[in-house]
């Protein structure tokens, strides 16, 4: 009987890319251990590519040539979920043809955003197909009935081979493939198991491939690793057009999700969702999500109006200034650079008077966000001073200005939206930095500051 020839392989080490025929622990090349990473070579090529090999010219089917005018970009043809946390940080909807990953910690709720998005988008658009490599098709039955997402025109597939995955959606050709997840399906043309390395970068390429030839939207799920990354190395990351993480507190409803890699958008959006039994909701004023509180101000807290992408957010940074017991004193963050913070410690000992050196000090940003915009400098220098001067930020106050290594405060980035933003929460007071070198910017409600004594002096004393 006539074999297919066998898809060749070959072990490519990913430290010095030296290709050896078979698998050995050390790179023949570098001697790196544990670098090699089977990778199919031949793939079967199209038509036009074996044309072009042979030199040869391939006539253009009718209809290759598109004016301009009759193209529609592909901001008119994403696929719009409704669910507008998600549809935010993809870009404005999926990109037809495109794949895109999306990855967290197991259990974060990641079969069930998509099991959402997909009924969504079946509901609204068109054929849909969820690929089950992890569960039977009856566990994903039971969640879509738990969640709302029993629909017309969306597929179950529970597979974990590779070749099926494709099939299915060759010939279904829908326009979104959700395919749960990377690390569960194979290619039998390797011989690593599921989930090794180069099994999963095989999937994401061939689904890659799948994507753009068929103009299907391939969401991909990968688990995160204890490394952090998905799949081991980041090169996974590289065979996708867009990366997305859904991240939140383990014990904690709020899931957040961000693009760490968006061909199509912006990576600036975060957008909010809560975890409910019924699945994952958007939150309906996801700046008040996160203050912890509205009781009356506490020492150690300051609120600061983040702007996250295009979305203004009031976030609140809680801080801890304790004496250490002798030795070197602890700094520890969550939610912020740990440098920044030792940088505003330095600036608030040089030029407001206040030395942090006796004290352990840490710094939270509540909520689960990760800030990294300056602007956030002055609530995270005033939760510190407030901290150790044992008196609360003053009520209704919040803070947005970035702090020079001289103590000089500039406006943050955007003022105007901050404020907006600071009113409609009902705060009172925003304190700032001088826009341009002191001029003044008067408002009600904003009170400029042009050092950081000075904002301390209006953030936590009385008039
Ligand atoms: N029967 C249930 N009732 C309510 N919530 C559930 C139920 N089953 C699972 N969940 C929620 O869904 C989460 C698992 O989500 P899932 O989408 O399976 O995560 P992932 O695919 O990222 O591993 C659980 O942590 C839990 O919060
Ligand atoms: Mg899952
Ligand atoms: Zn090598």
């Amino acid at each position: 009987m006539a074999r297919m020839p066998a898809v060749r392989t070959v072990h490519v080490c990913q430290q010095c890319g030296a290709e050896s025929p078979r698998w050995s622990g050390q790179c023949p090349s570098c001697q790196a251990w544990n670098t090699l990473v089977e990778t199919v070579v031949a793939r079967p090529t199209t038509v036009a590519a074996r044309g072009r090999q042979r030199g040869a010219l391939t006539a253009l089917p009718v209809g290759t040539i598109s004016p301009i005018t009759d193209v529609s970009s592909a901001e008119a043809q994403r696929l719009v979920s409704g669910i507008g946390e998600v549809d935010r940080v993809l870009g404005g909807g999926f990109v037809p043809g495109s794949i895109v990953l999306f990855g967290g910690d197991p259990g974060i709720g990641k079969s069930t955003l998509l099991l959402q998005l997909a009924a969504r988008l079946a509901n609204a658009r068109g054929s849909v197909l969820y690929v089950t490599g992890e569960e039977s098709a009856a566990q994903v039955r039971g969640r879509a009935e738990r969640i709302g997402a029993v629909t017309g025109g969306l597929g179950l597939v529970a597979t974990t081979e590779l070749s099926t995955a494709l099939g299915a959606i060759e010939s279904e050709a829908p326009i979104l493939a959700v395919v749960d997840s990377v690390q569960t399906l194979a290619s039998d043309a390797l011989s690593g198991p599921a989930g090794s390395v180069g099994q999963v970068r095989e999937v994401a390429a061939r689904l890659a491939e799948a994507a753009k030839t068929g103009r299907t939207c391939v969401a991909l799920v990968g688990h995160v690793t204890k490394e952090g990354t998905v799949a081991g190395p980041r090169t996974l990351e590289h065979l996708v057009d867009a990366v997305i993480y859904l991240e939140g507190e383990r014990l904690g409803s709020t899931r957040l999700i961000r693009a760490a890699k968006n061909r199509f958008g912006s990576t600036d959006e975060v957008g909010v969702l809560e975890m409910r039994s019924d699945g994952l909701m958007e939150v309906s004023d996801a700046s008040r999500f996160f203050l912890e509180s509205e009781q009356p101000p506490v020492a150690g807290s300051a609120i600061t109006i983040a702007l996250e992408g295009t979305r203004p957010l009031a976030v609140e940074i809680q801080a801890l200034v304790a004496p250490s017991g002798g030795g070197s004193p602890r700094r520890a963050t969550t939610g912020i650079d740990v440098n920044r913070v030792l940088m505003l410690i330095a600036v608030l000992a040089r030029h407001a008077g206040l030395n942090l050196t006796g004290h352990d000090v840490y710094v939270n940003v509540a909520g689960g966000l990760r800030i990294e915009e300056p602007a956030a400098d002055l609530a995270v220098a005033m939760a510190l001073a407030s901290s150790l001067r044992e008196r609360p930020v003053r009520a209704g106050t919040v803070l947005a200005g970035e702090l020079s290594l001289a103590g000089r405060i500039r406006q943050a980035t955007r003022a105007d939206r901050r404020l907006a933003e600071a009113r409609r929460l009902g705060f009172e007071t925003l304190i700032t930095g001088t826009a341009h070198g002191g001029g003044a910017d008067r408002d009600v409600h904003l009170v400029t500051a042009t050092d950081v004594r000075e904002a301390v002096r209006l953030a936590l004393e009385v008039a």
